[in-house]
C-alpha cells in the first residue's frame, strides 16, 4: 500500500488535495463553533426584544450550551436557548451536507487535476525511454506555457541535439571509412600486383606504394588534429602578436615551395597595423594552411597574394591566388569537414581528404573571428578571408 503510495504521483496528488479538503472542514467546523453564539446573539437575541443586559449575558450561556445556572431565567431565555439549539442543529446538518457536496466535487477536481500532471509526466517517461533504447526521432506535444509545457520544450530540444550528434557521428564513421578505403585498397592492389608479377617491382612501384601509405599517416593526423579542435580540446596560448611578422614567418616558410612550382608568392602588409591577441602558432597554422591550398590549387605561373588590413575592430588576413577557383555552388561547403570540390581532381593535384579548412575555421572560431572565401568561378582564382577581433 505504501509502496503503492510512493510510486504514484497521482495517488499522492490526490491524497494531498483530500488532506486539504479535510482541514479545510475541520478549520470551518471549529470556526462555526466559536462565531455562531455571538453571531445568533447580535441578529437573533437584540432582534427579539430582550433588552436591559439579557443579551449581553446571553451569548456565553449559549456559547457553554446550558441554560440552568447562568443568571437571568425565565420563559423568554429558555425559549431563544431552544431556537439557539435547534438553529445550531440545523445549521450543523447544512454544513455537514454542503462538506459532502464540497468533497464529492473536490475529488472530482483533484481527480481530474491530478490526471492533467500525471498524463504529460507519462508521456515524457515513455518518450525519454523510446530515444534511451536509439529512436532518436522521438518527439513530445508541448501544450501550454507553463512548468510542464518548458519541461517538454526542453525535452525536444534536447532530442533533437542528440538527433544531430547521432547523425553527425554515423556520418563521421562512413567518411573516416571511405577515406581509409581508398589509400588502402591503392595499397593492397599494388601489393597483389608485385605477388602475382603482374607489376614490376620497379621504384616507382615503391614510390606509389609509399605515397598511398602517406596519405594514411596524413589522413590519420588530420583527424587526430579535427577531434582535439572539435572538441576544443586544446589549449590556447593568447599573447600580443604583430601582425606583420607572423605574415612574414608563413612567407618565408613557403618561399622555396612557390619557387620551385614557379608561382609568384607576394605579401601587402599595410603599415599601421597593431599588435592583435592571438595564440601565435594557431594563427600560423590557419595561414599555413590557407596558403598551402592556394600554393596547391593554382597552377605554374599563377599569383598568390598574401595581405592584411585592419576593418573596423578586426584584422582581416586575406590568401589570394590566381588558381582554378571554386564553383558557386561548393562555396557554402568549403568548410565542411571531408568536403572537396572535386574528389579526383583534389586528389590528383596532390589534395587531402578535406580536413584542412574545417580545422582552420574551428581555430579561427576559437578566436572569435570568422573565416569565408570568395571566388568568380573556375579557373577564376579564389580569396580566403580571415578575420580577428582587435579588442577581446
Ligand atoms: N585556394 C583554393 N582554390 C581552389 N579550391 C580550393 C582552394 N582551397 C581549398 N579548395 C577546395 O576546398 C577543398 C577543401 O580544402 P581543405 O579543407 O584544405 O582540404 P584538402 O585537404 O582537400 O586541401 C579542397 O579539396 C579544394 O577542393
Ligand atoms: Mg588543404
Amino acid at each position: 500500500m505504501i509502496k503503492f503510495f510512493r510510486h504514484h504521483l497521482g495517488v499522492k496528488l490526490f491524497f494531498s488535495y483530500l488532506a486539504v479538503i479535510l482541514v479545510g472542514a475541520l478549520v470551518l467546523g471549529l470556526a462555526t463553533r466559536f462565531t455562531l453564539p455571538e453571531a445568533f446573539n447580535s441578529h437573533l437575541g437584540l432582534g427579539m426584544g430582550l433588552g436591559n443586559g439579557q443579551g449581553m449575558t446571553l451569548a456565553p450561556a449559549l456559547r457553554f450550551g446550558a441554560s440552568a445556572g447562568v443568571q437571568g431565567t425565565g420563559p423568554g431565555r429558555t425559549a431563544v436557548v431552544d431556537l439557539f439549539n435547534s438553529f445550531q442543529a440545523s445549521f450543523n446538518e447544512a454544513l455537514l451536507l454542503a462538506l459532502v457536496a464540497a468533497g464529492v466535487v473536490a475529488i472530482l477536481v483533484s481527480l481530474l487535476l491530478s490526471r492533467g500532471v500525471v498524463a504529460p509526466v507519462r508521456i515524457l517517461t515513455t518518450a525519454s525511454q523510446r530515444i534511451a533504447d536509439g529512436h532518436y526521432g522521438e518527439r513530445v506535444q508541448s501544450k501550454g506555457s507553463d512548468e510542464l509545457g518548458q519541461l517538454a520544450n526542453s525535452f525536444n530540444q534536447m532530442a533533437e541535439k542528440l538527433e544531430q550528434v547521432e547523425s553527425m557521428r554515423r556520418q563521421l564513421i562512413g567518411d573516416v571509412s571511405h577515406e581509409l578505403r581508398t589509400p588502402l585498397t591503392a595499397i593492397k592492389g599494388s601489393m597483389e600486383g608485385l605477388m602475382d608479377g603482374v607489376l614490376l617491382a620497379s621504384p616507382e612501384t615503391y614510390q606509389q606504394i609509399h605515397q598511398e601509405a602517406d596519405r594514411l599517416a596524413h589522413l590519420v593526423d588530420d583527424l587526430q588534429e579535427l577531434s582535439r579542435v572539435e572538441a576544443g580540446a586544446y589549449p590556447l596560448d593568447i599573447r600580443p602578436v604583430v601582425v606583420s611578422r607572423l605574415i612574414q614567418t608563413t612567407f618565408k616558410g613557403f618561399a622555396g615551395q612557390a619557387q620551385s612550382k614557379g608561382i609568384e608568392l607576394s605579401g601587402e602588409i599595410s603599415a599601421e597595423l597593431p599588435v592583435f591577441l592571438v595564440d601565435e602558432d594557431r594563427i600560423t597554422q590557419v595561414l599555413t594552411n590557407l596558403v598551402g591550398n592556394a600554393l596547391q590549387y593554382t597552377p605554374r605561373g599563377g599569383q598568390v597574394t598574401i595581405s592584411s588590413r585592419r576593418q573596423g575592430n578586426e584584422i582581416h588576413i586575406s590568401v589570394a591566388d590566381t588558381g582554378i577557383g571554386i564553383p558557386a555552388e561548393s562555396l557554402p561547403h568549403l568548410f565542411t569537414r571531408f568536403y572537396r570540390v572535386d574528389k579526383s581532381r583534389s586528389r590528383q593535384a596532390g589534395g587531402g581528404s578535406g580536413i584542412g579548412l574545417t580545422i582552420a575555421r574551428h581555430l579561427v572560431e576559437a578566436h572569435g573571428g570568422r573565416i569565408w572565401v570568395e571566388s568568380a568561378g573556375e579557373a577564376q582564382g579564389s580569396t580566403f578571408t580571415f578575420s580577428i577581433p582587435i579588442t577581446k
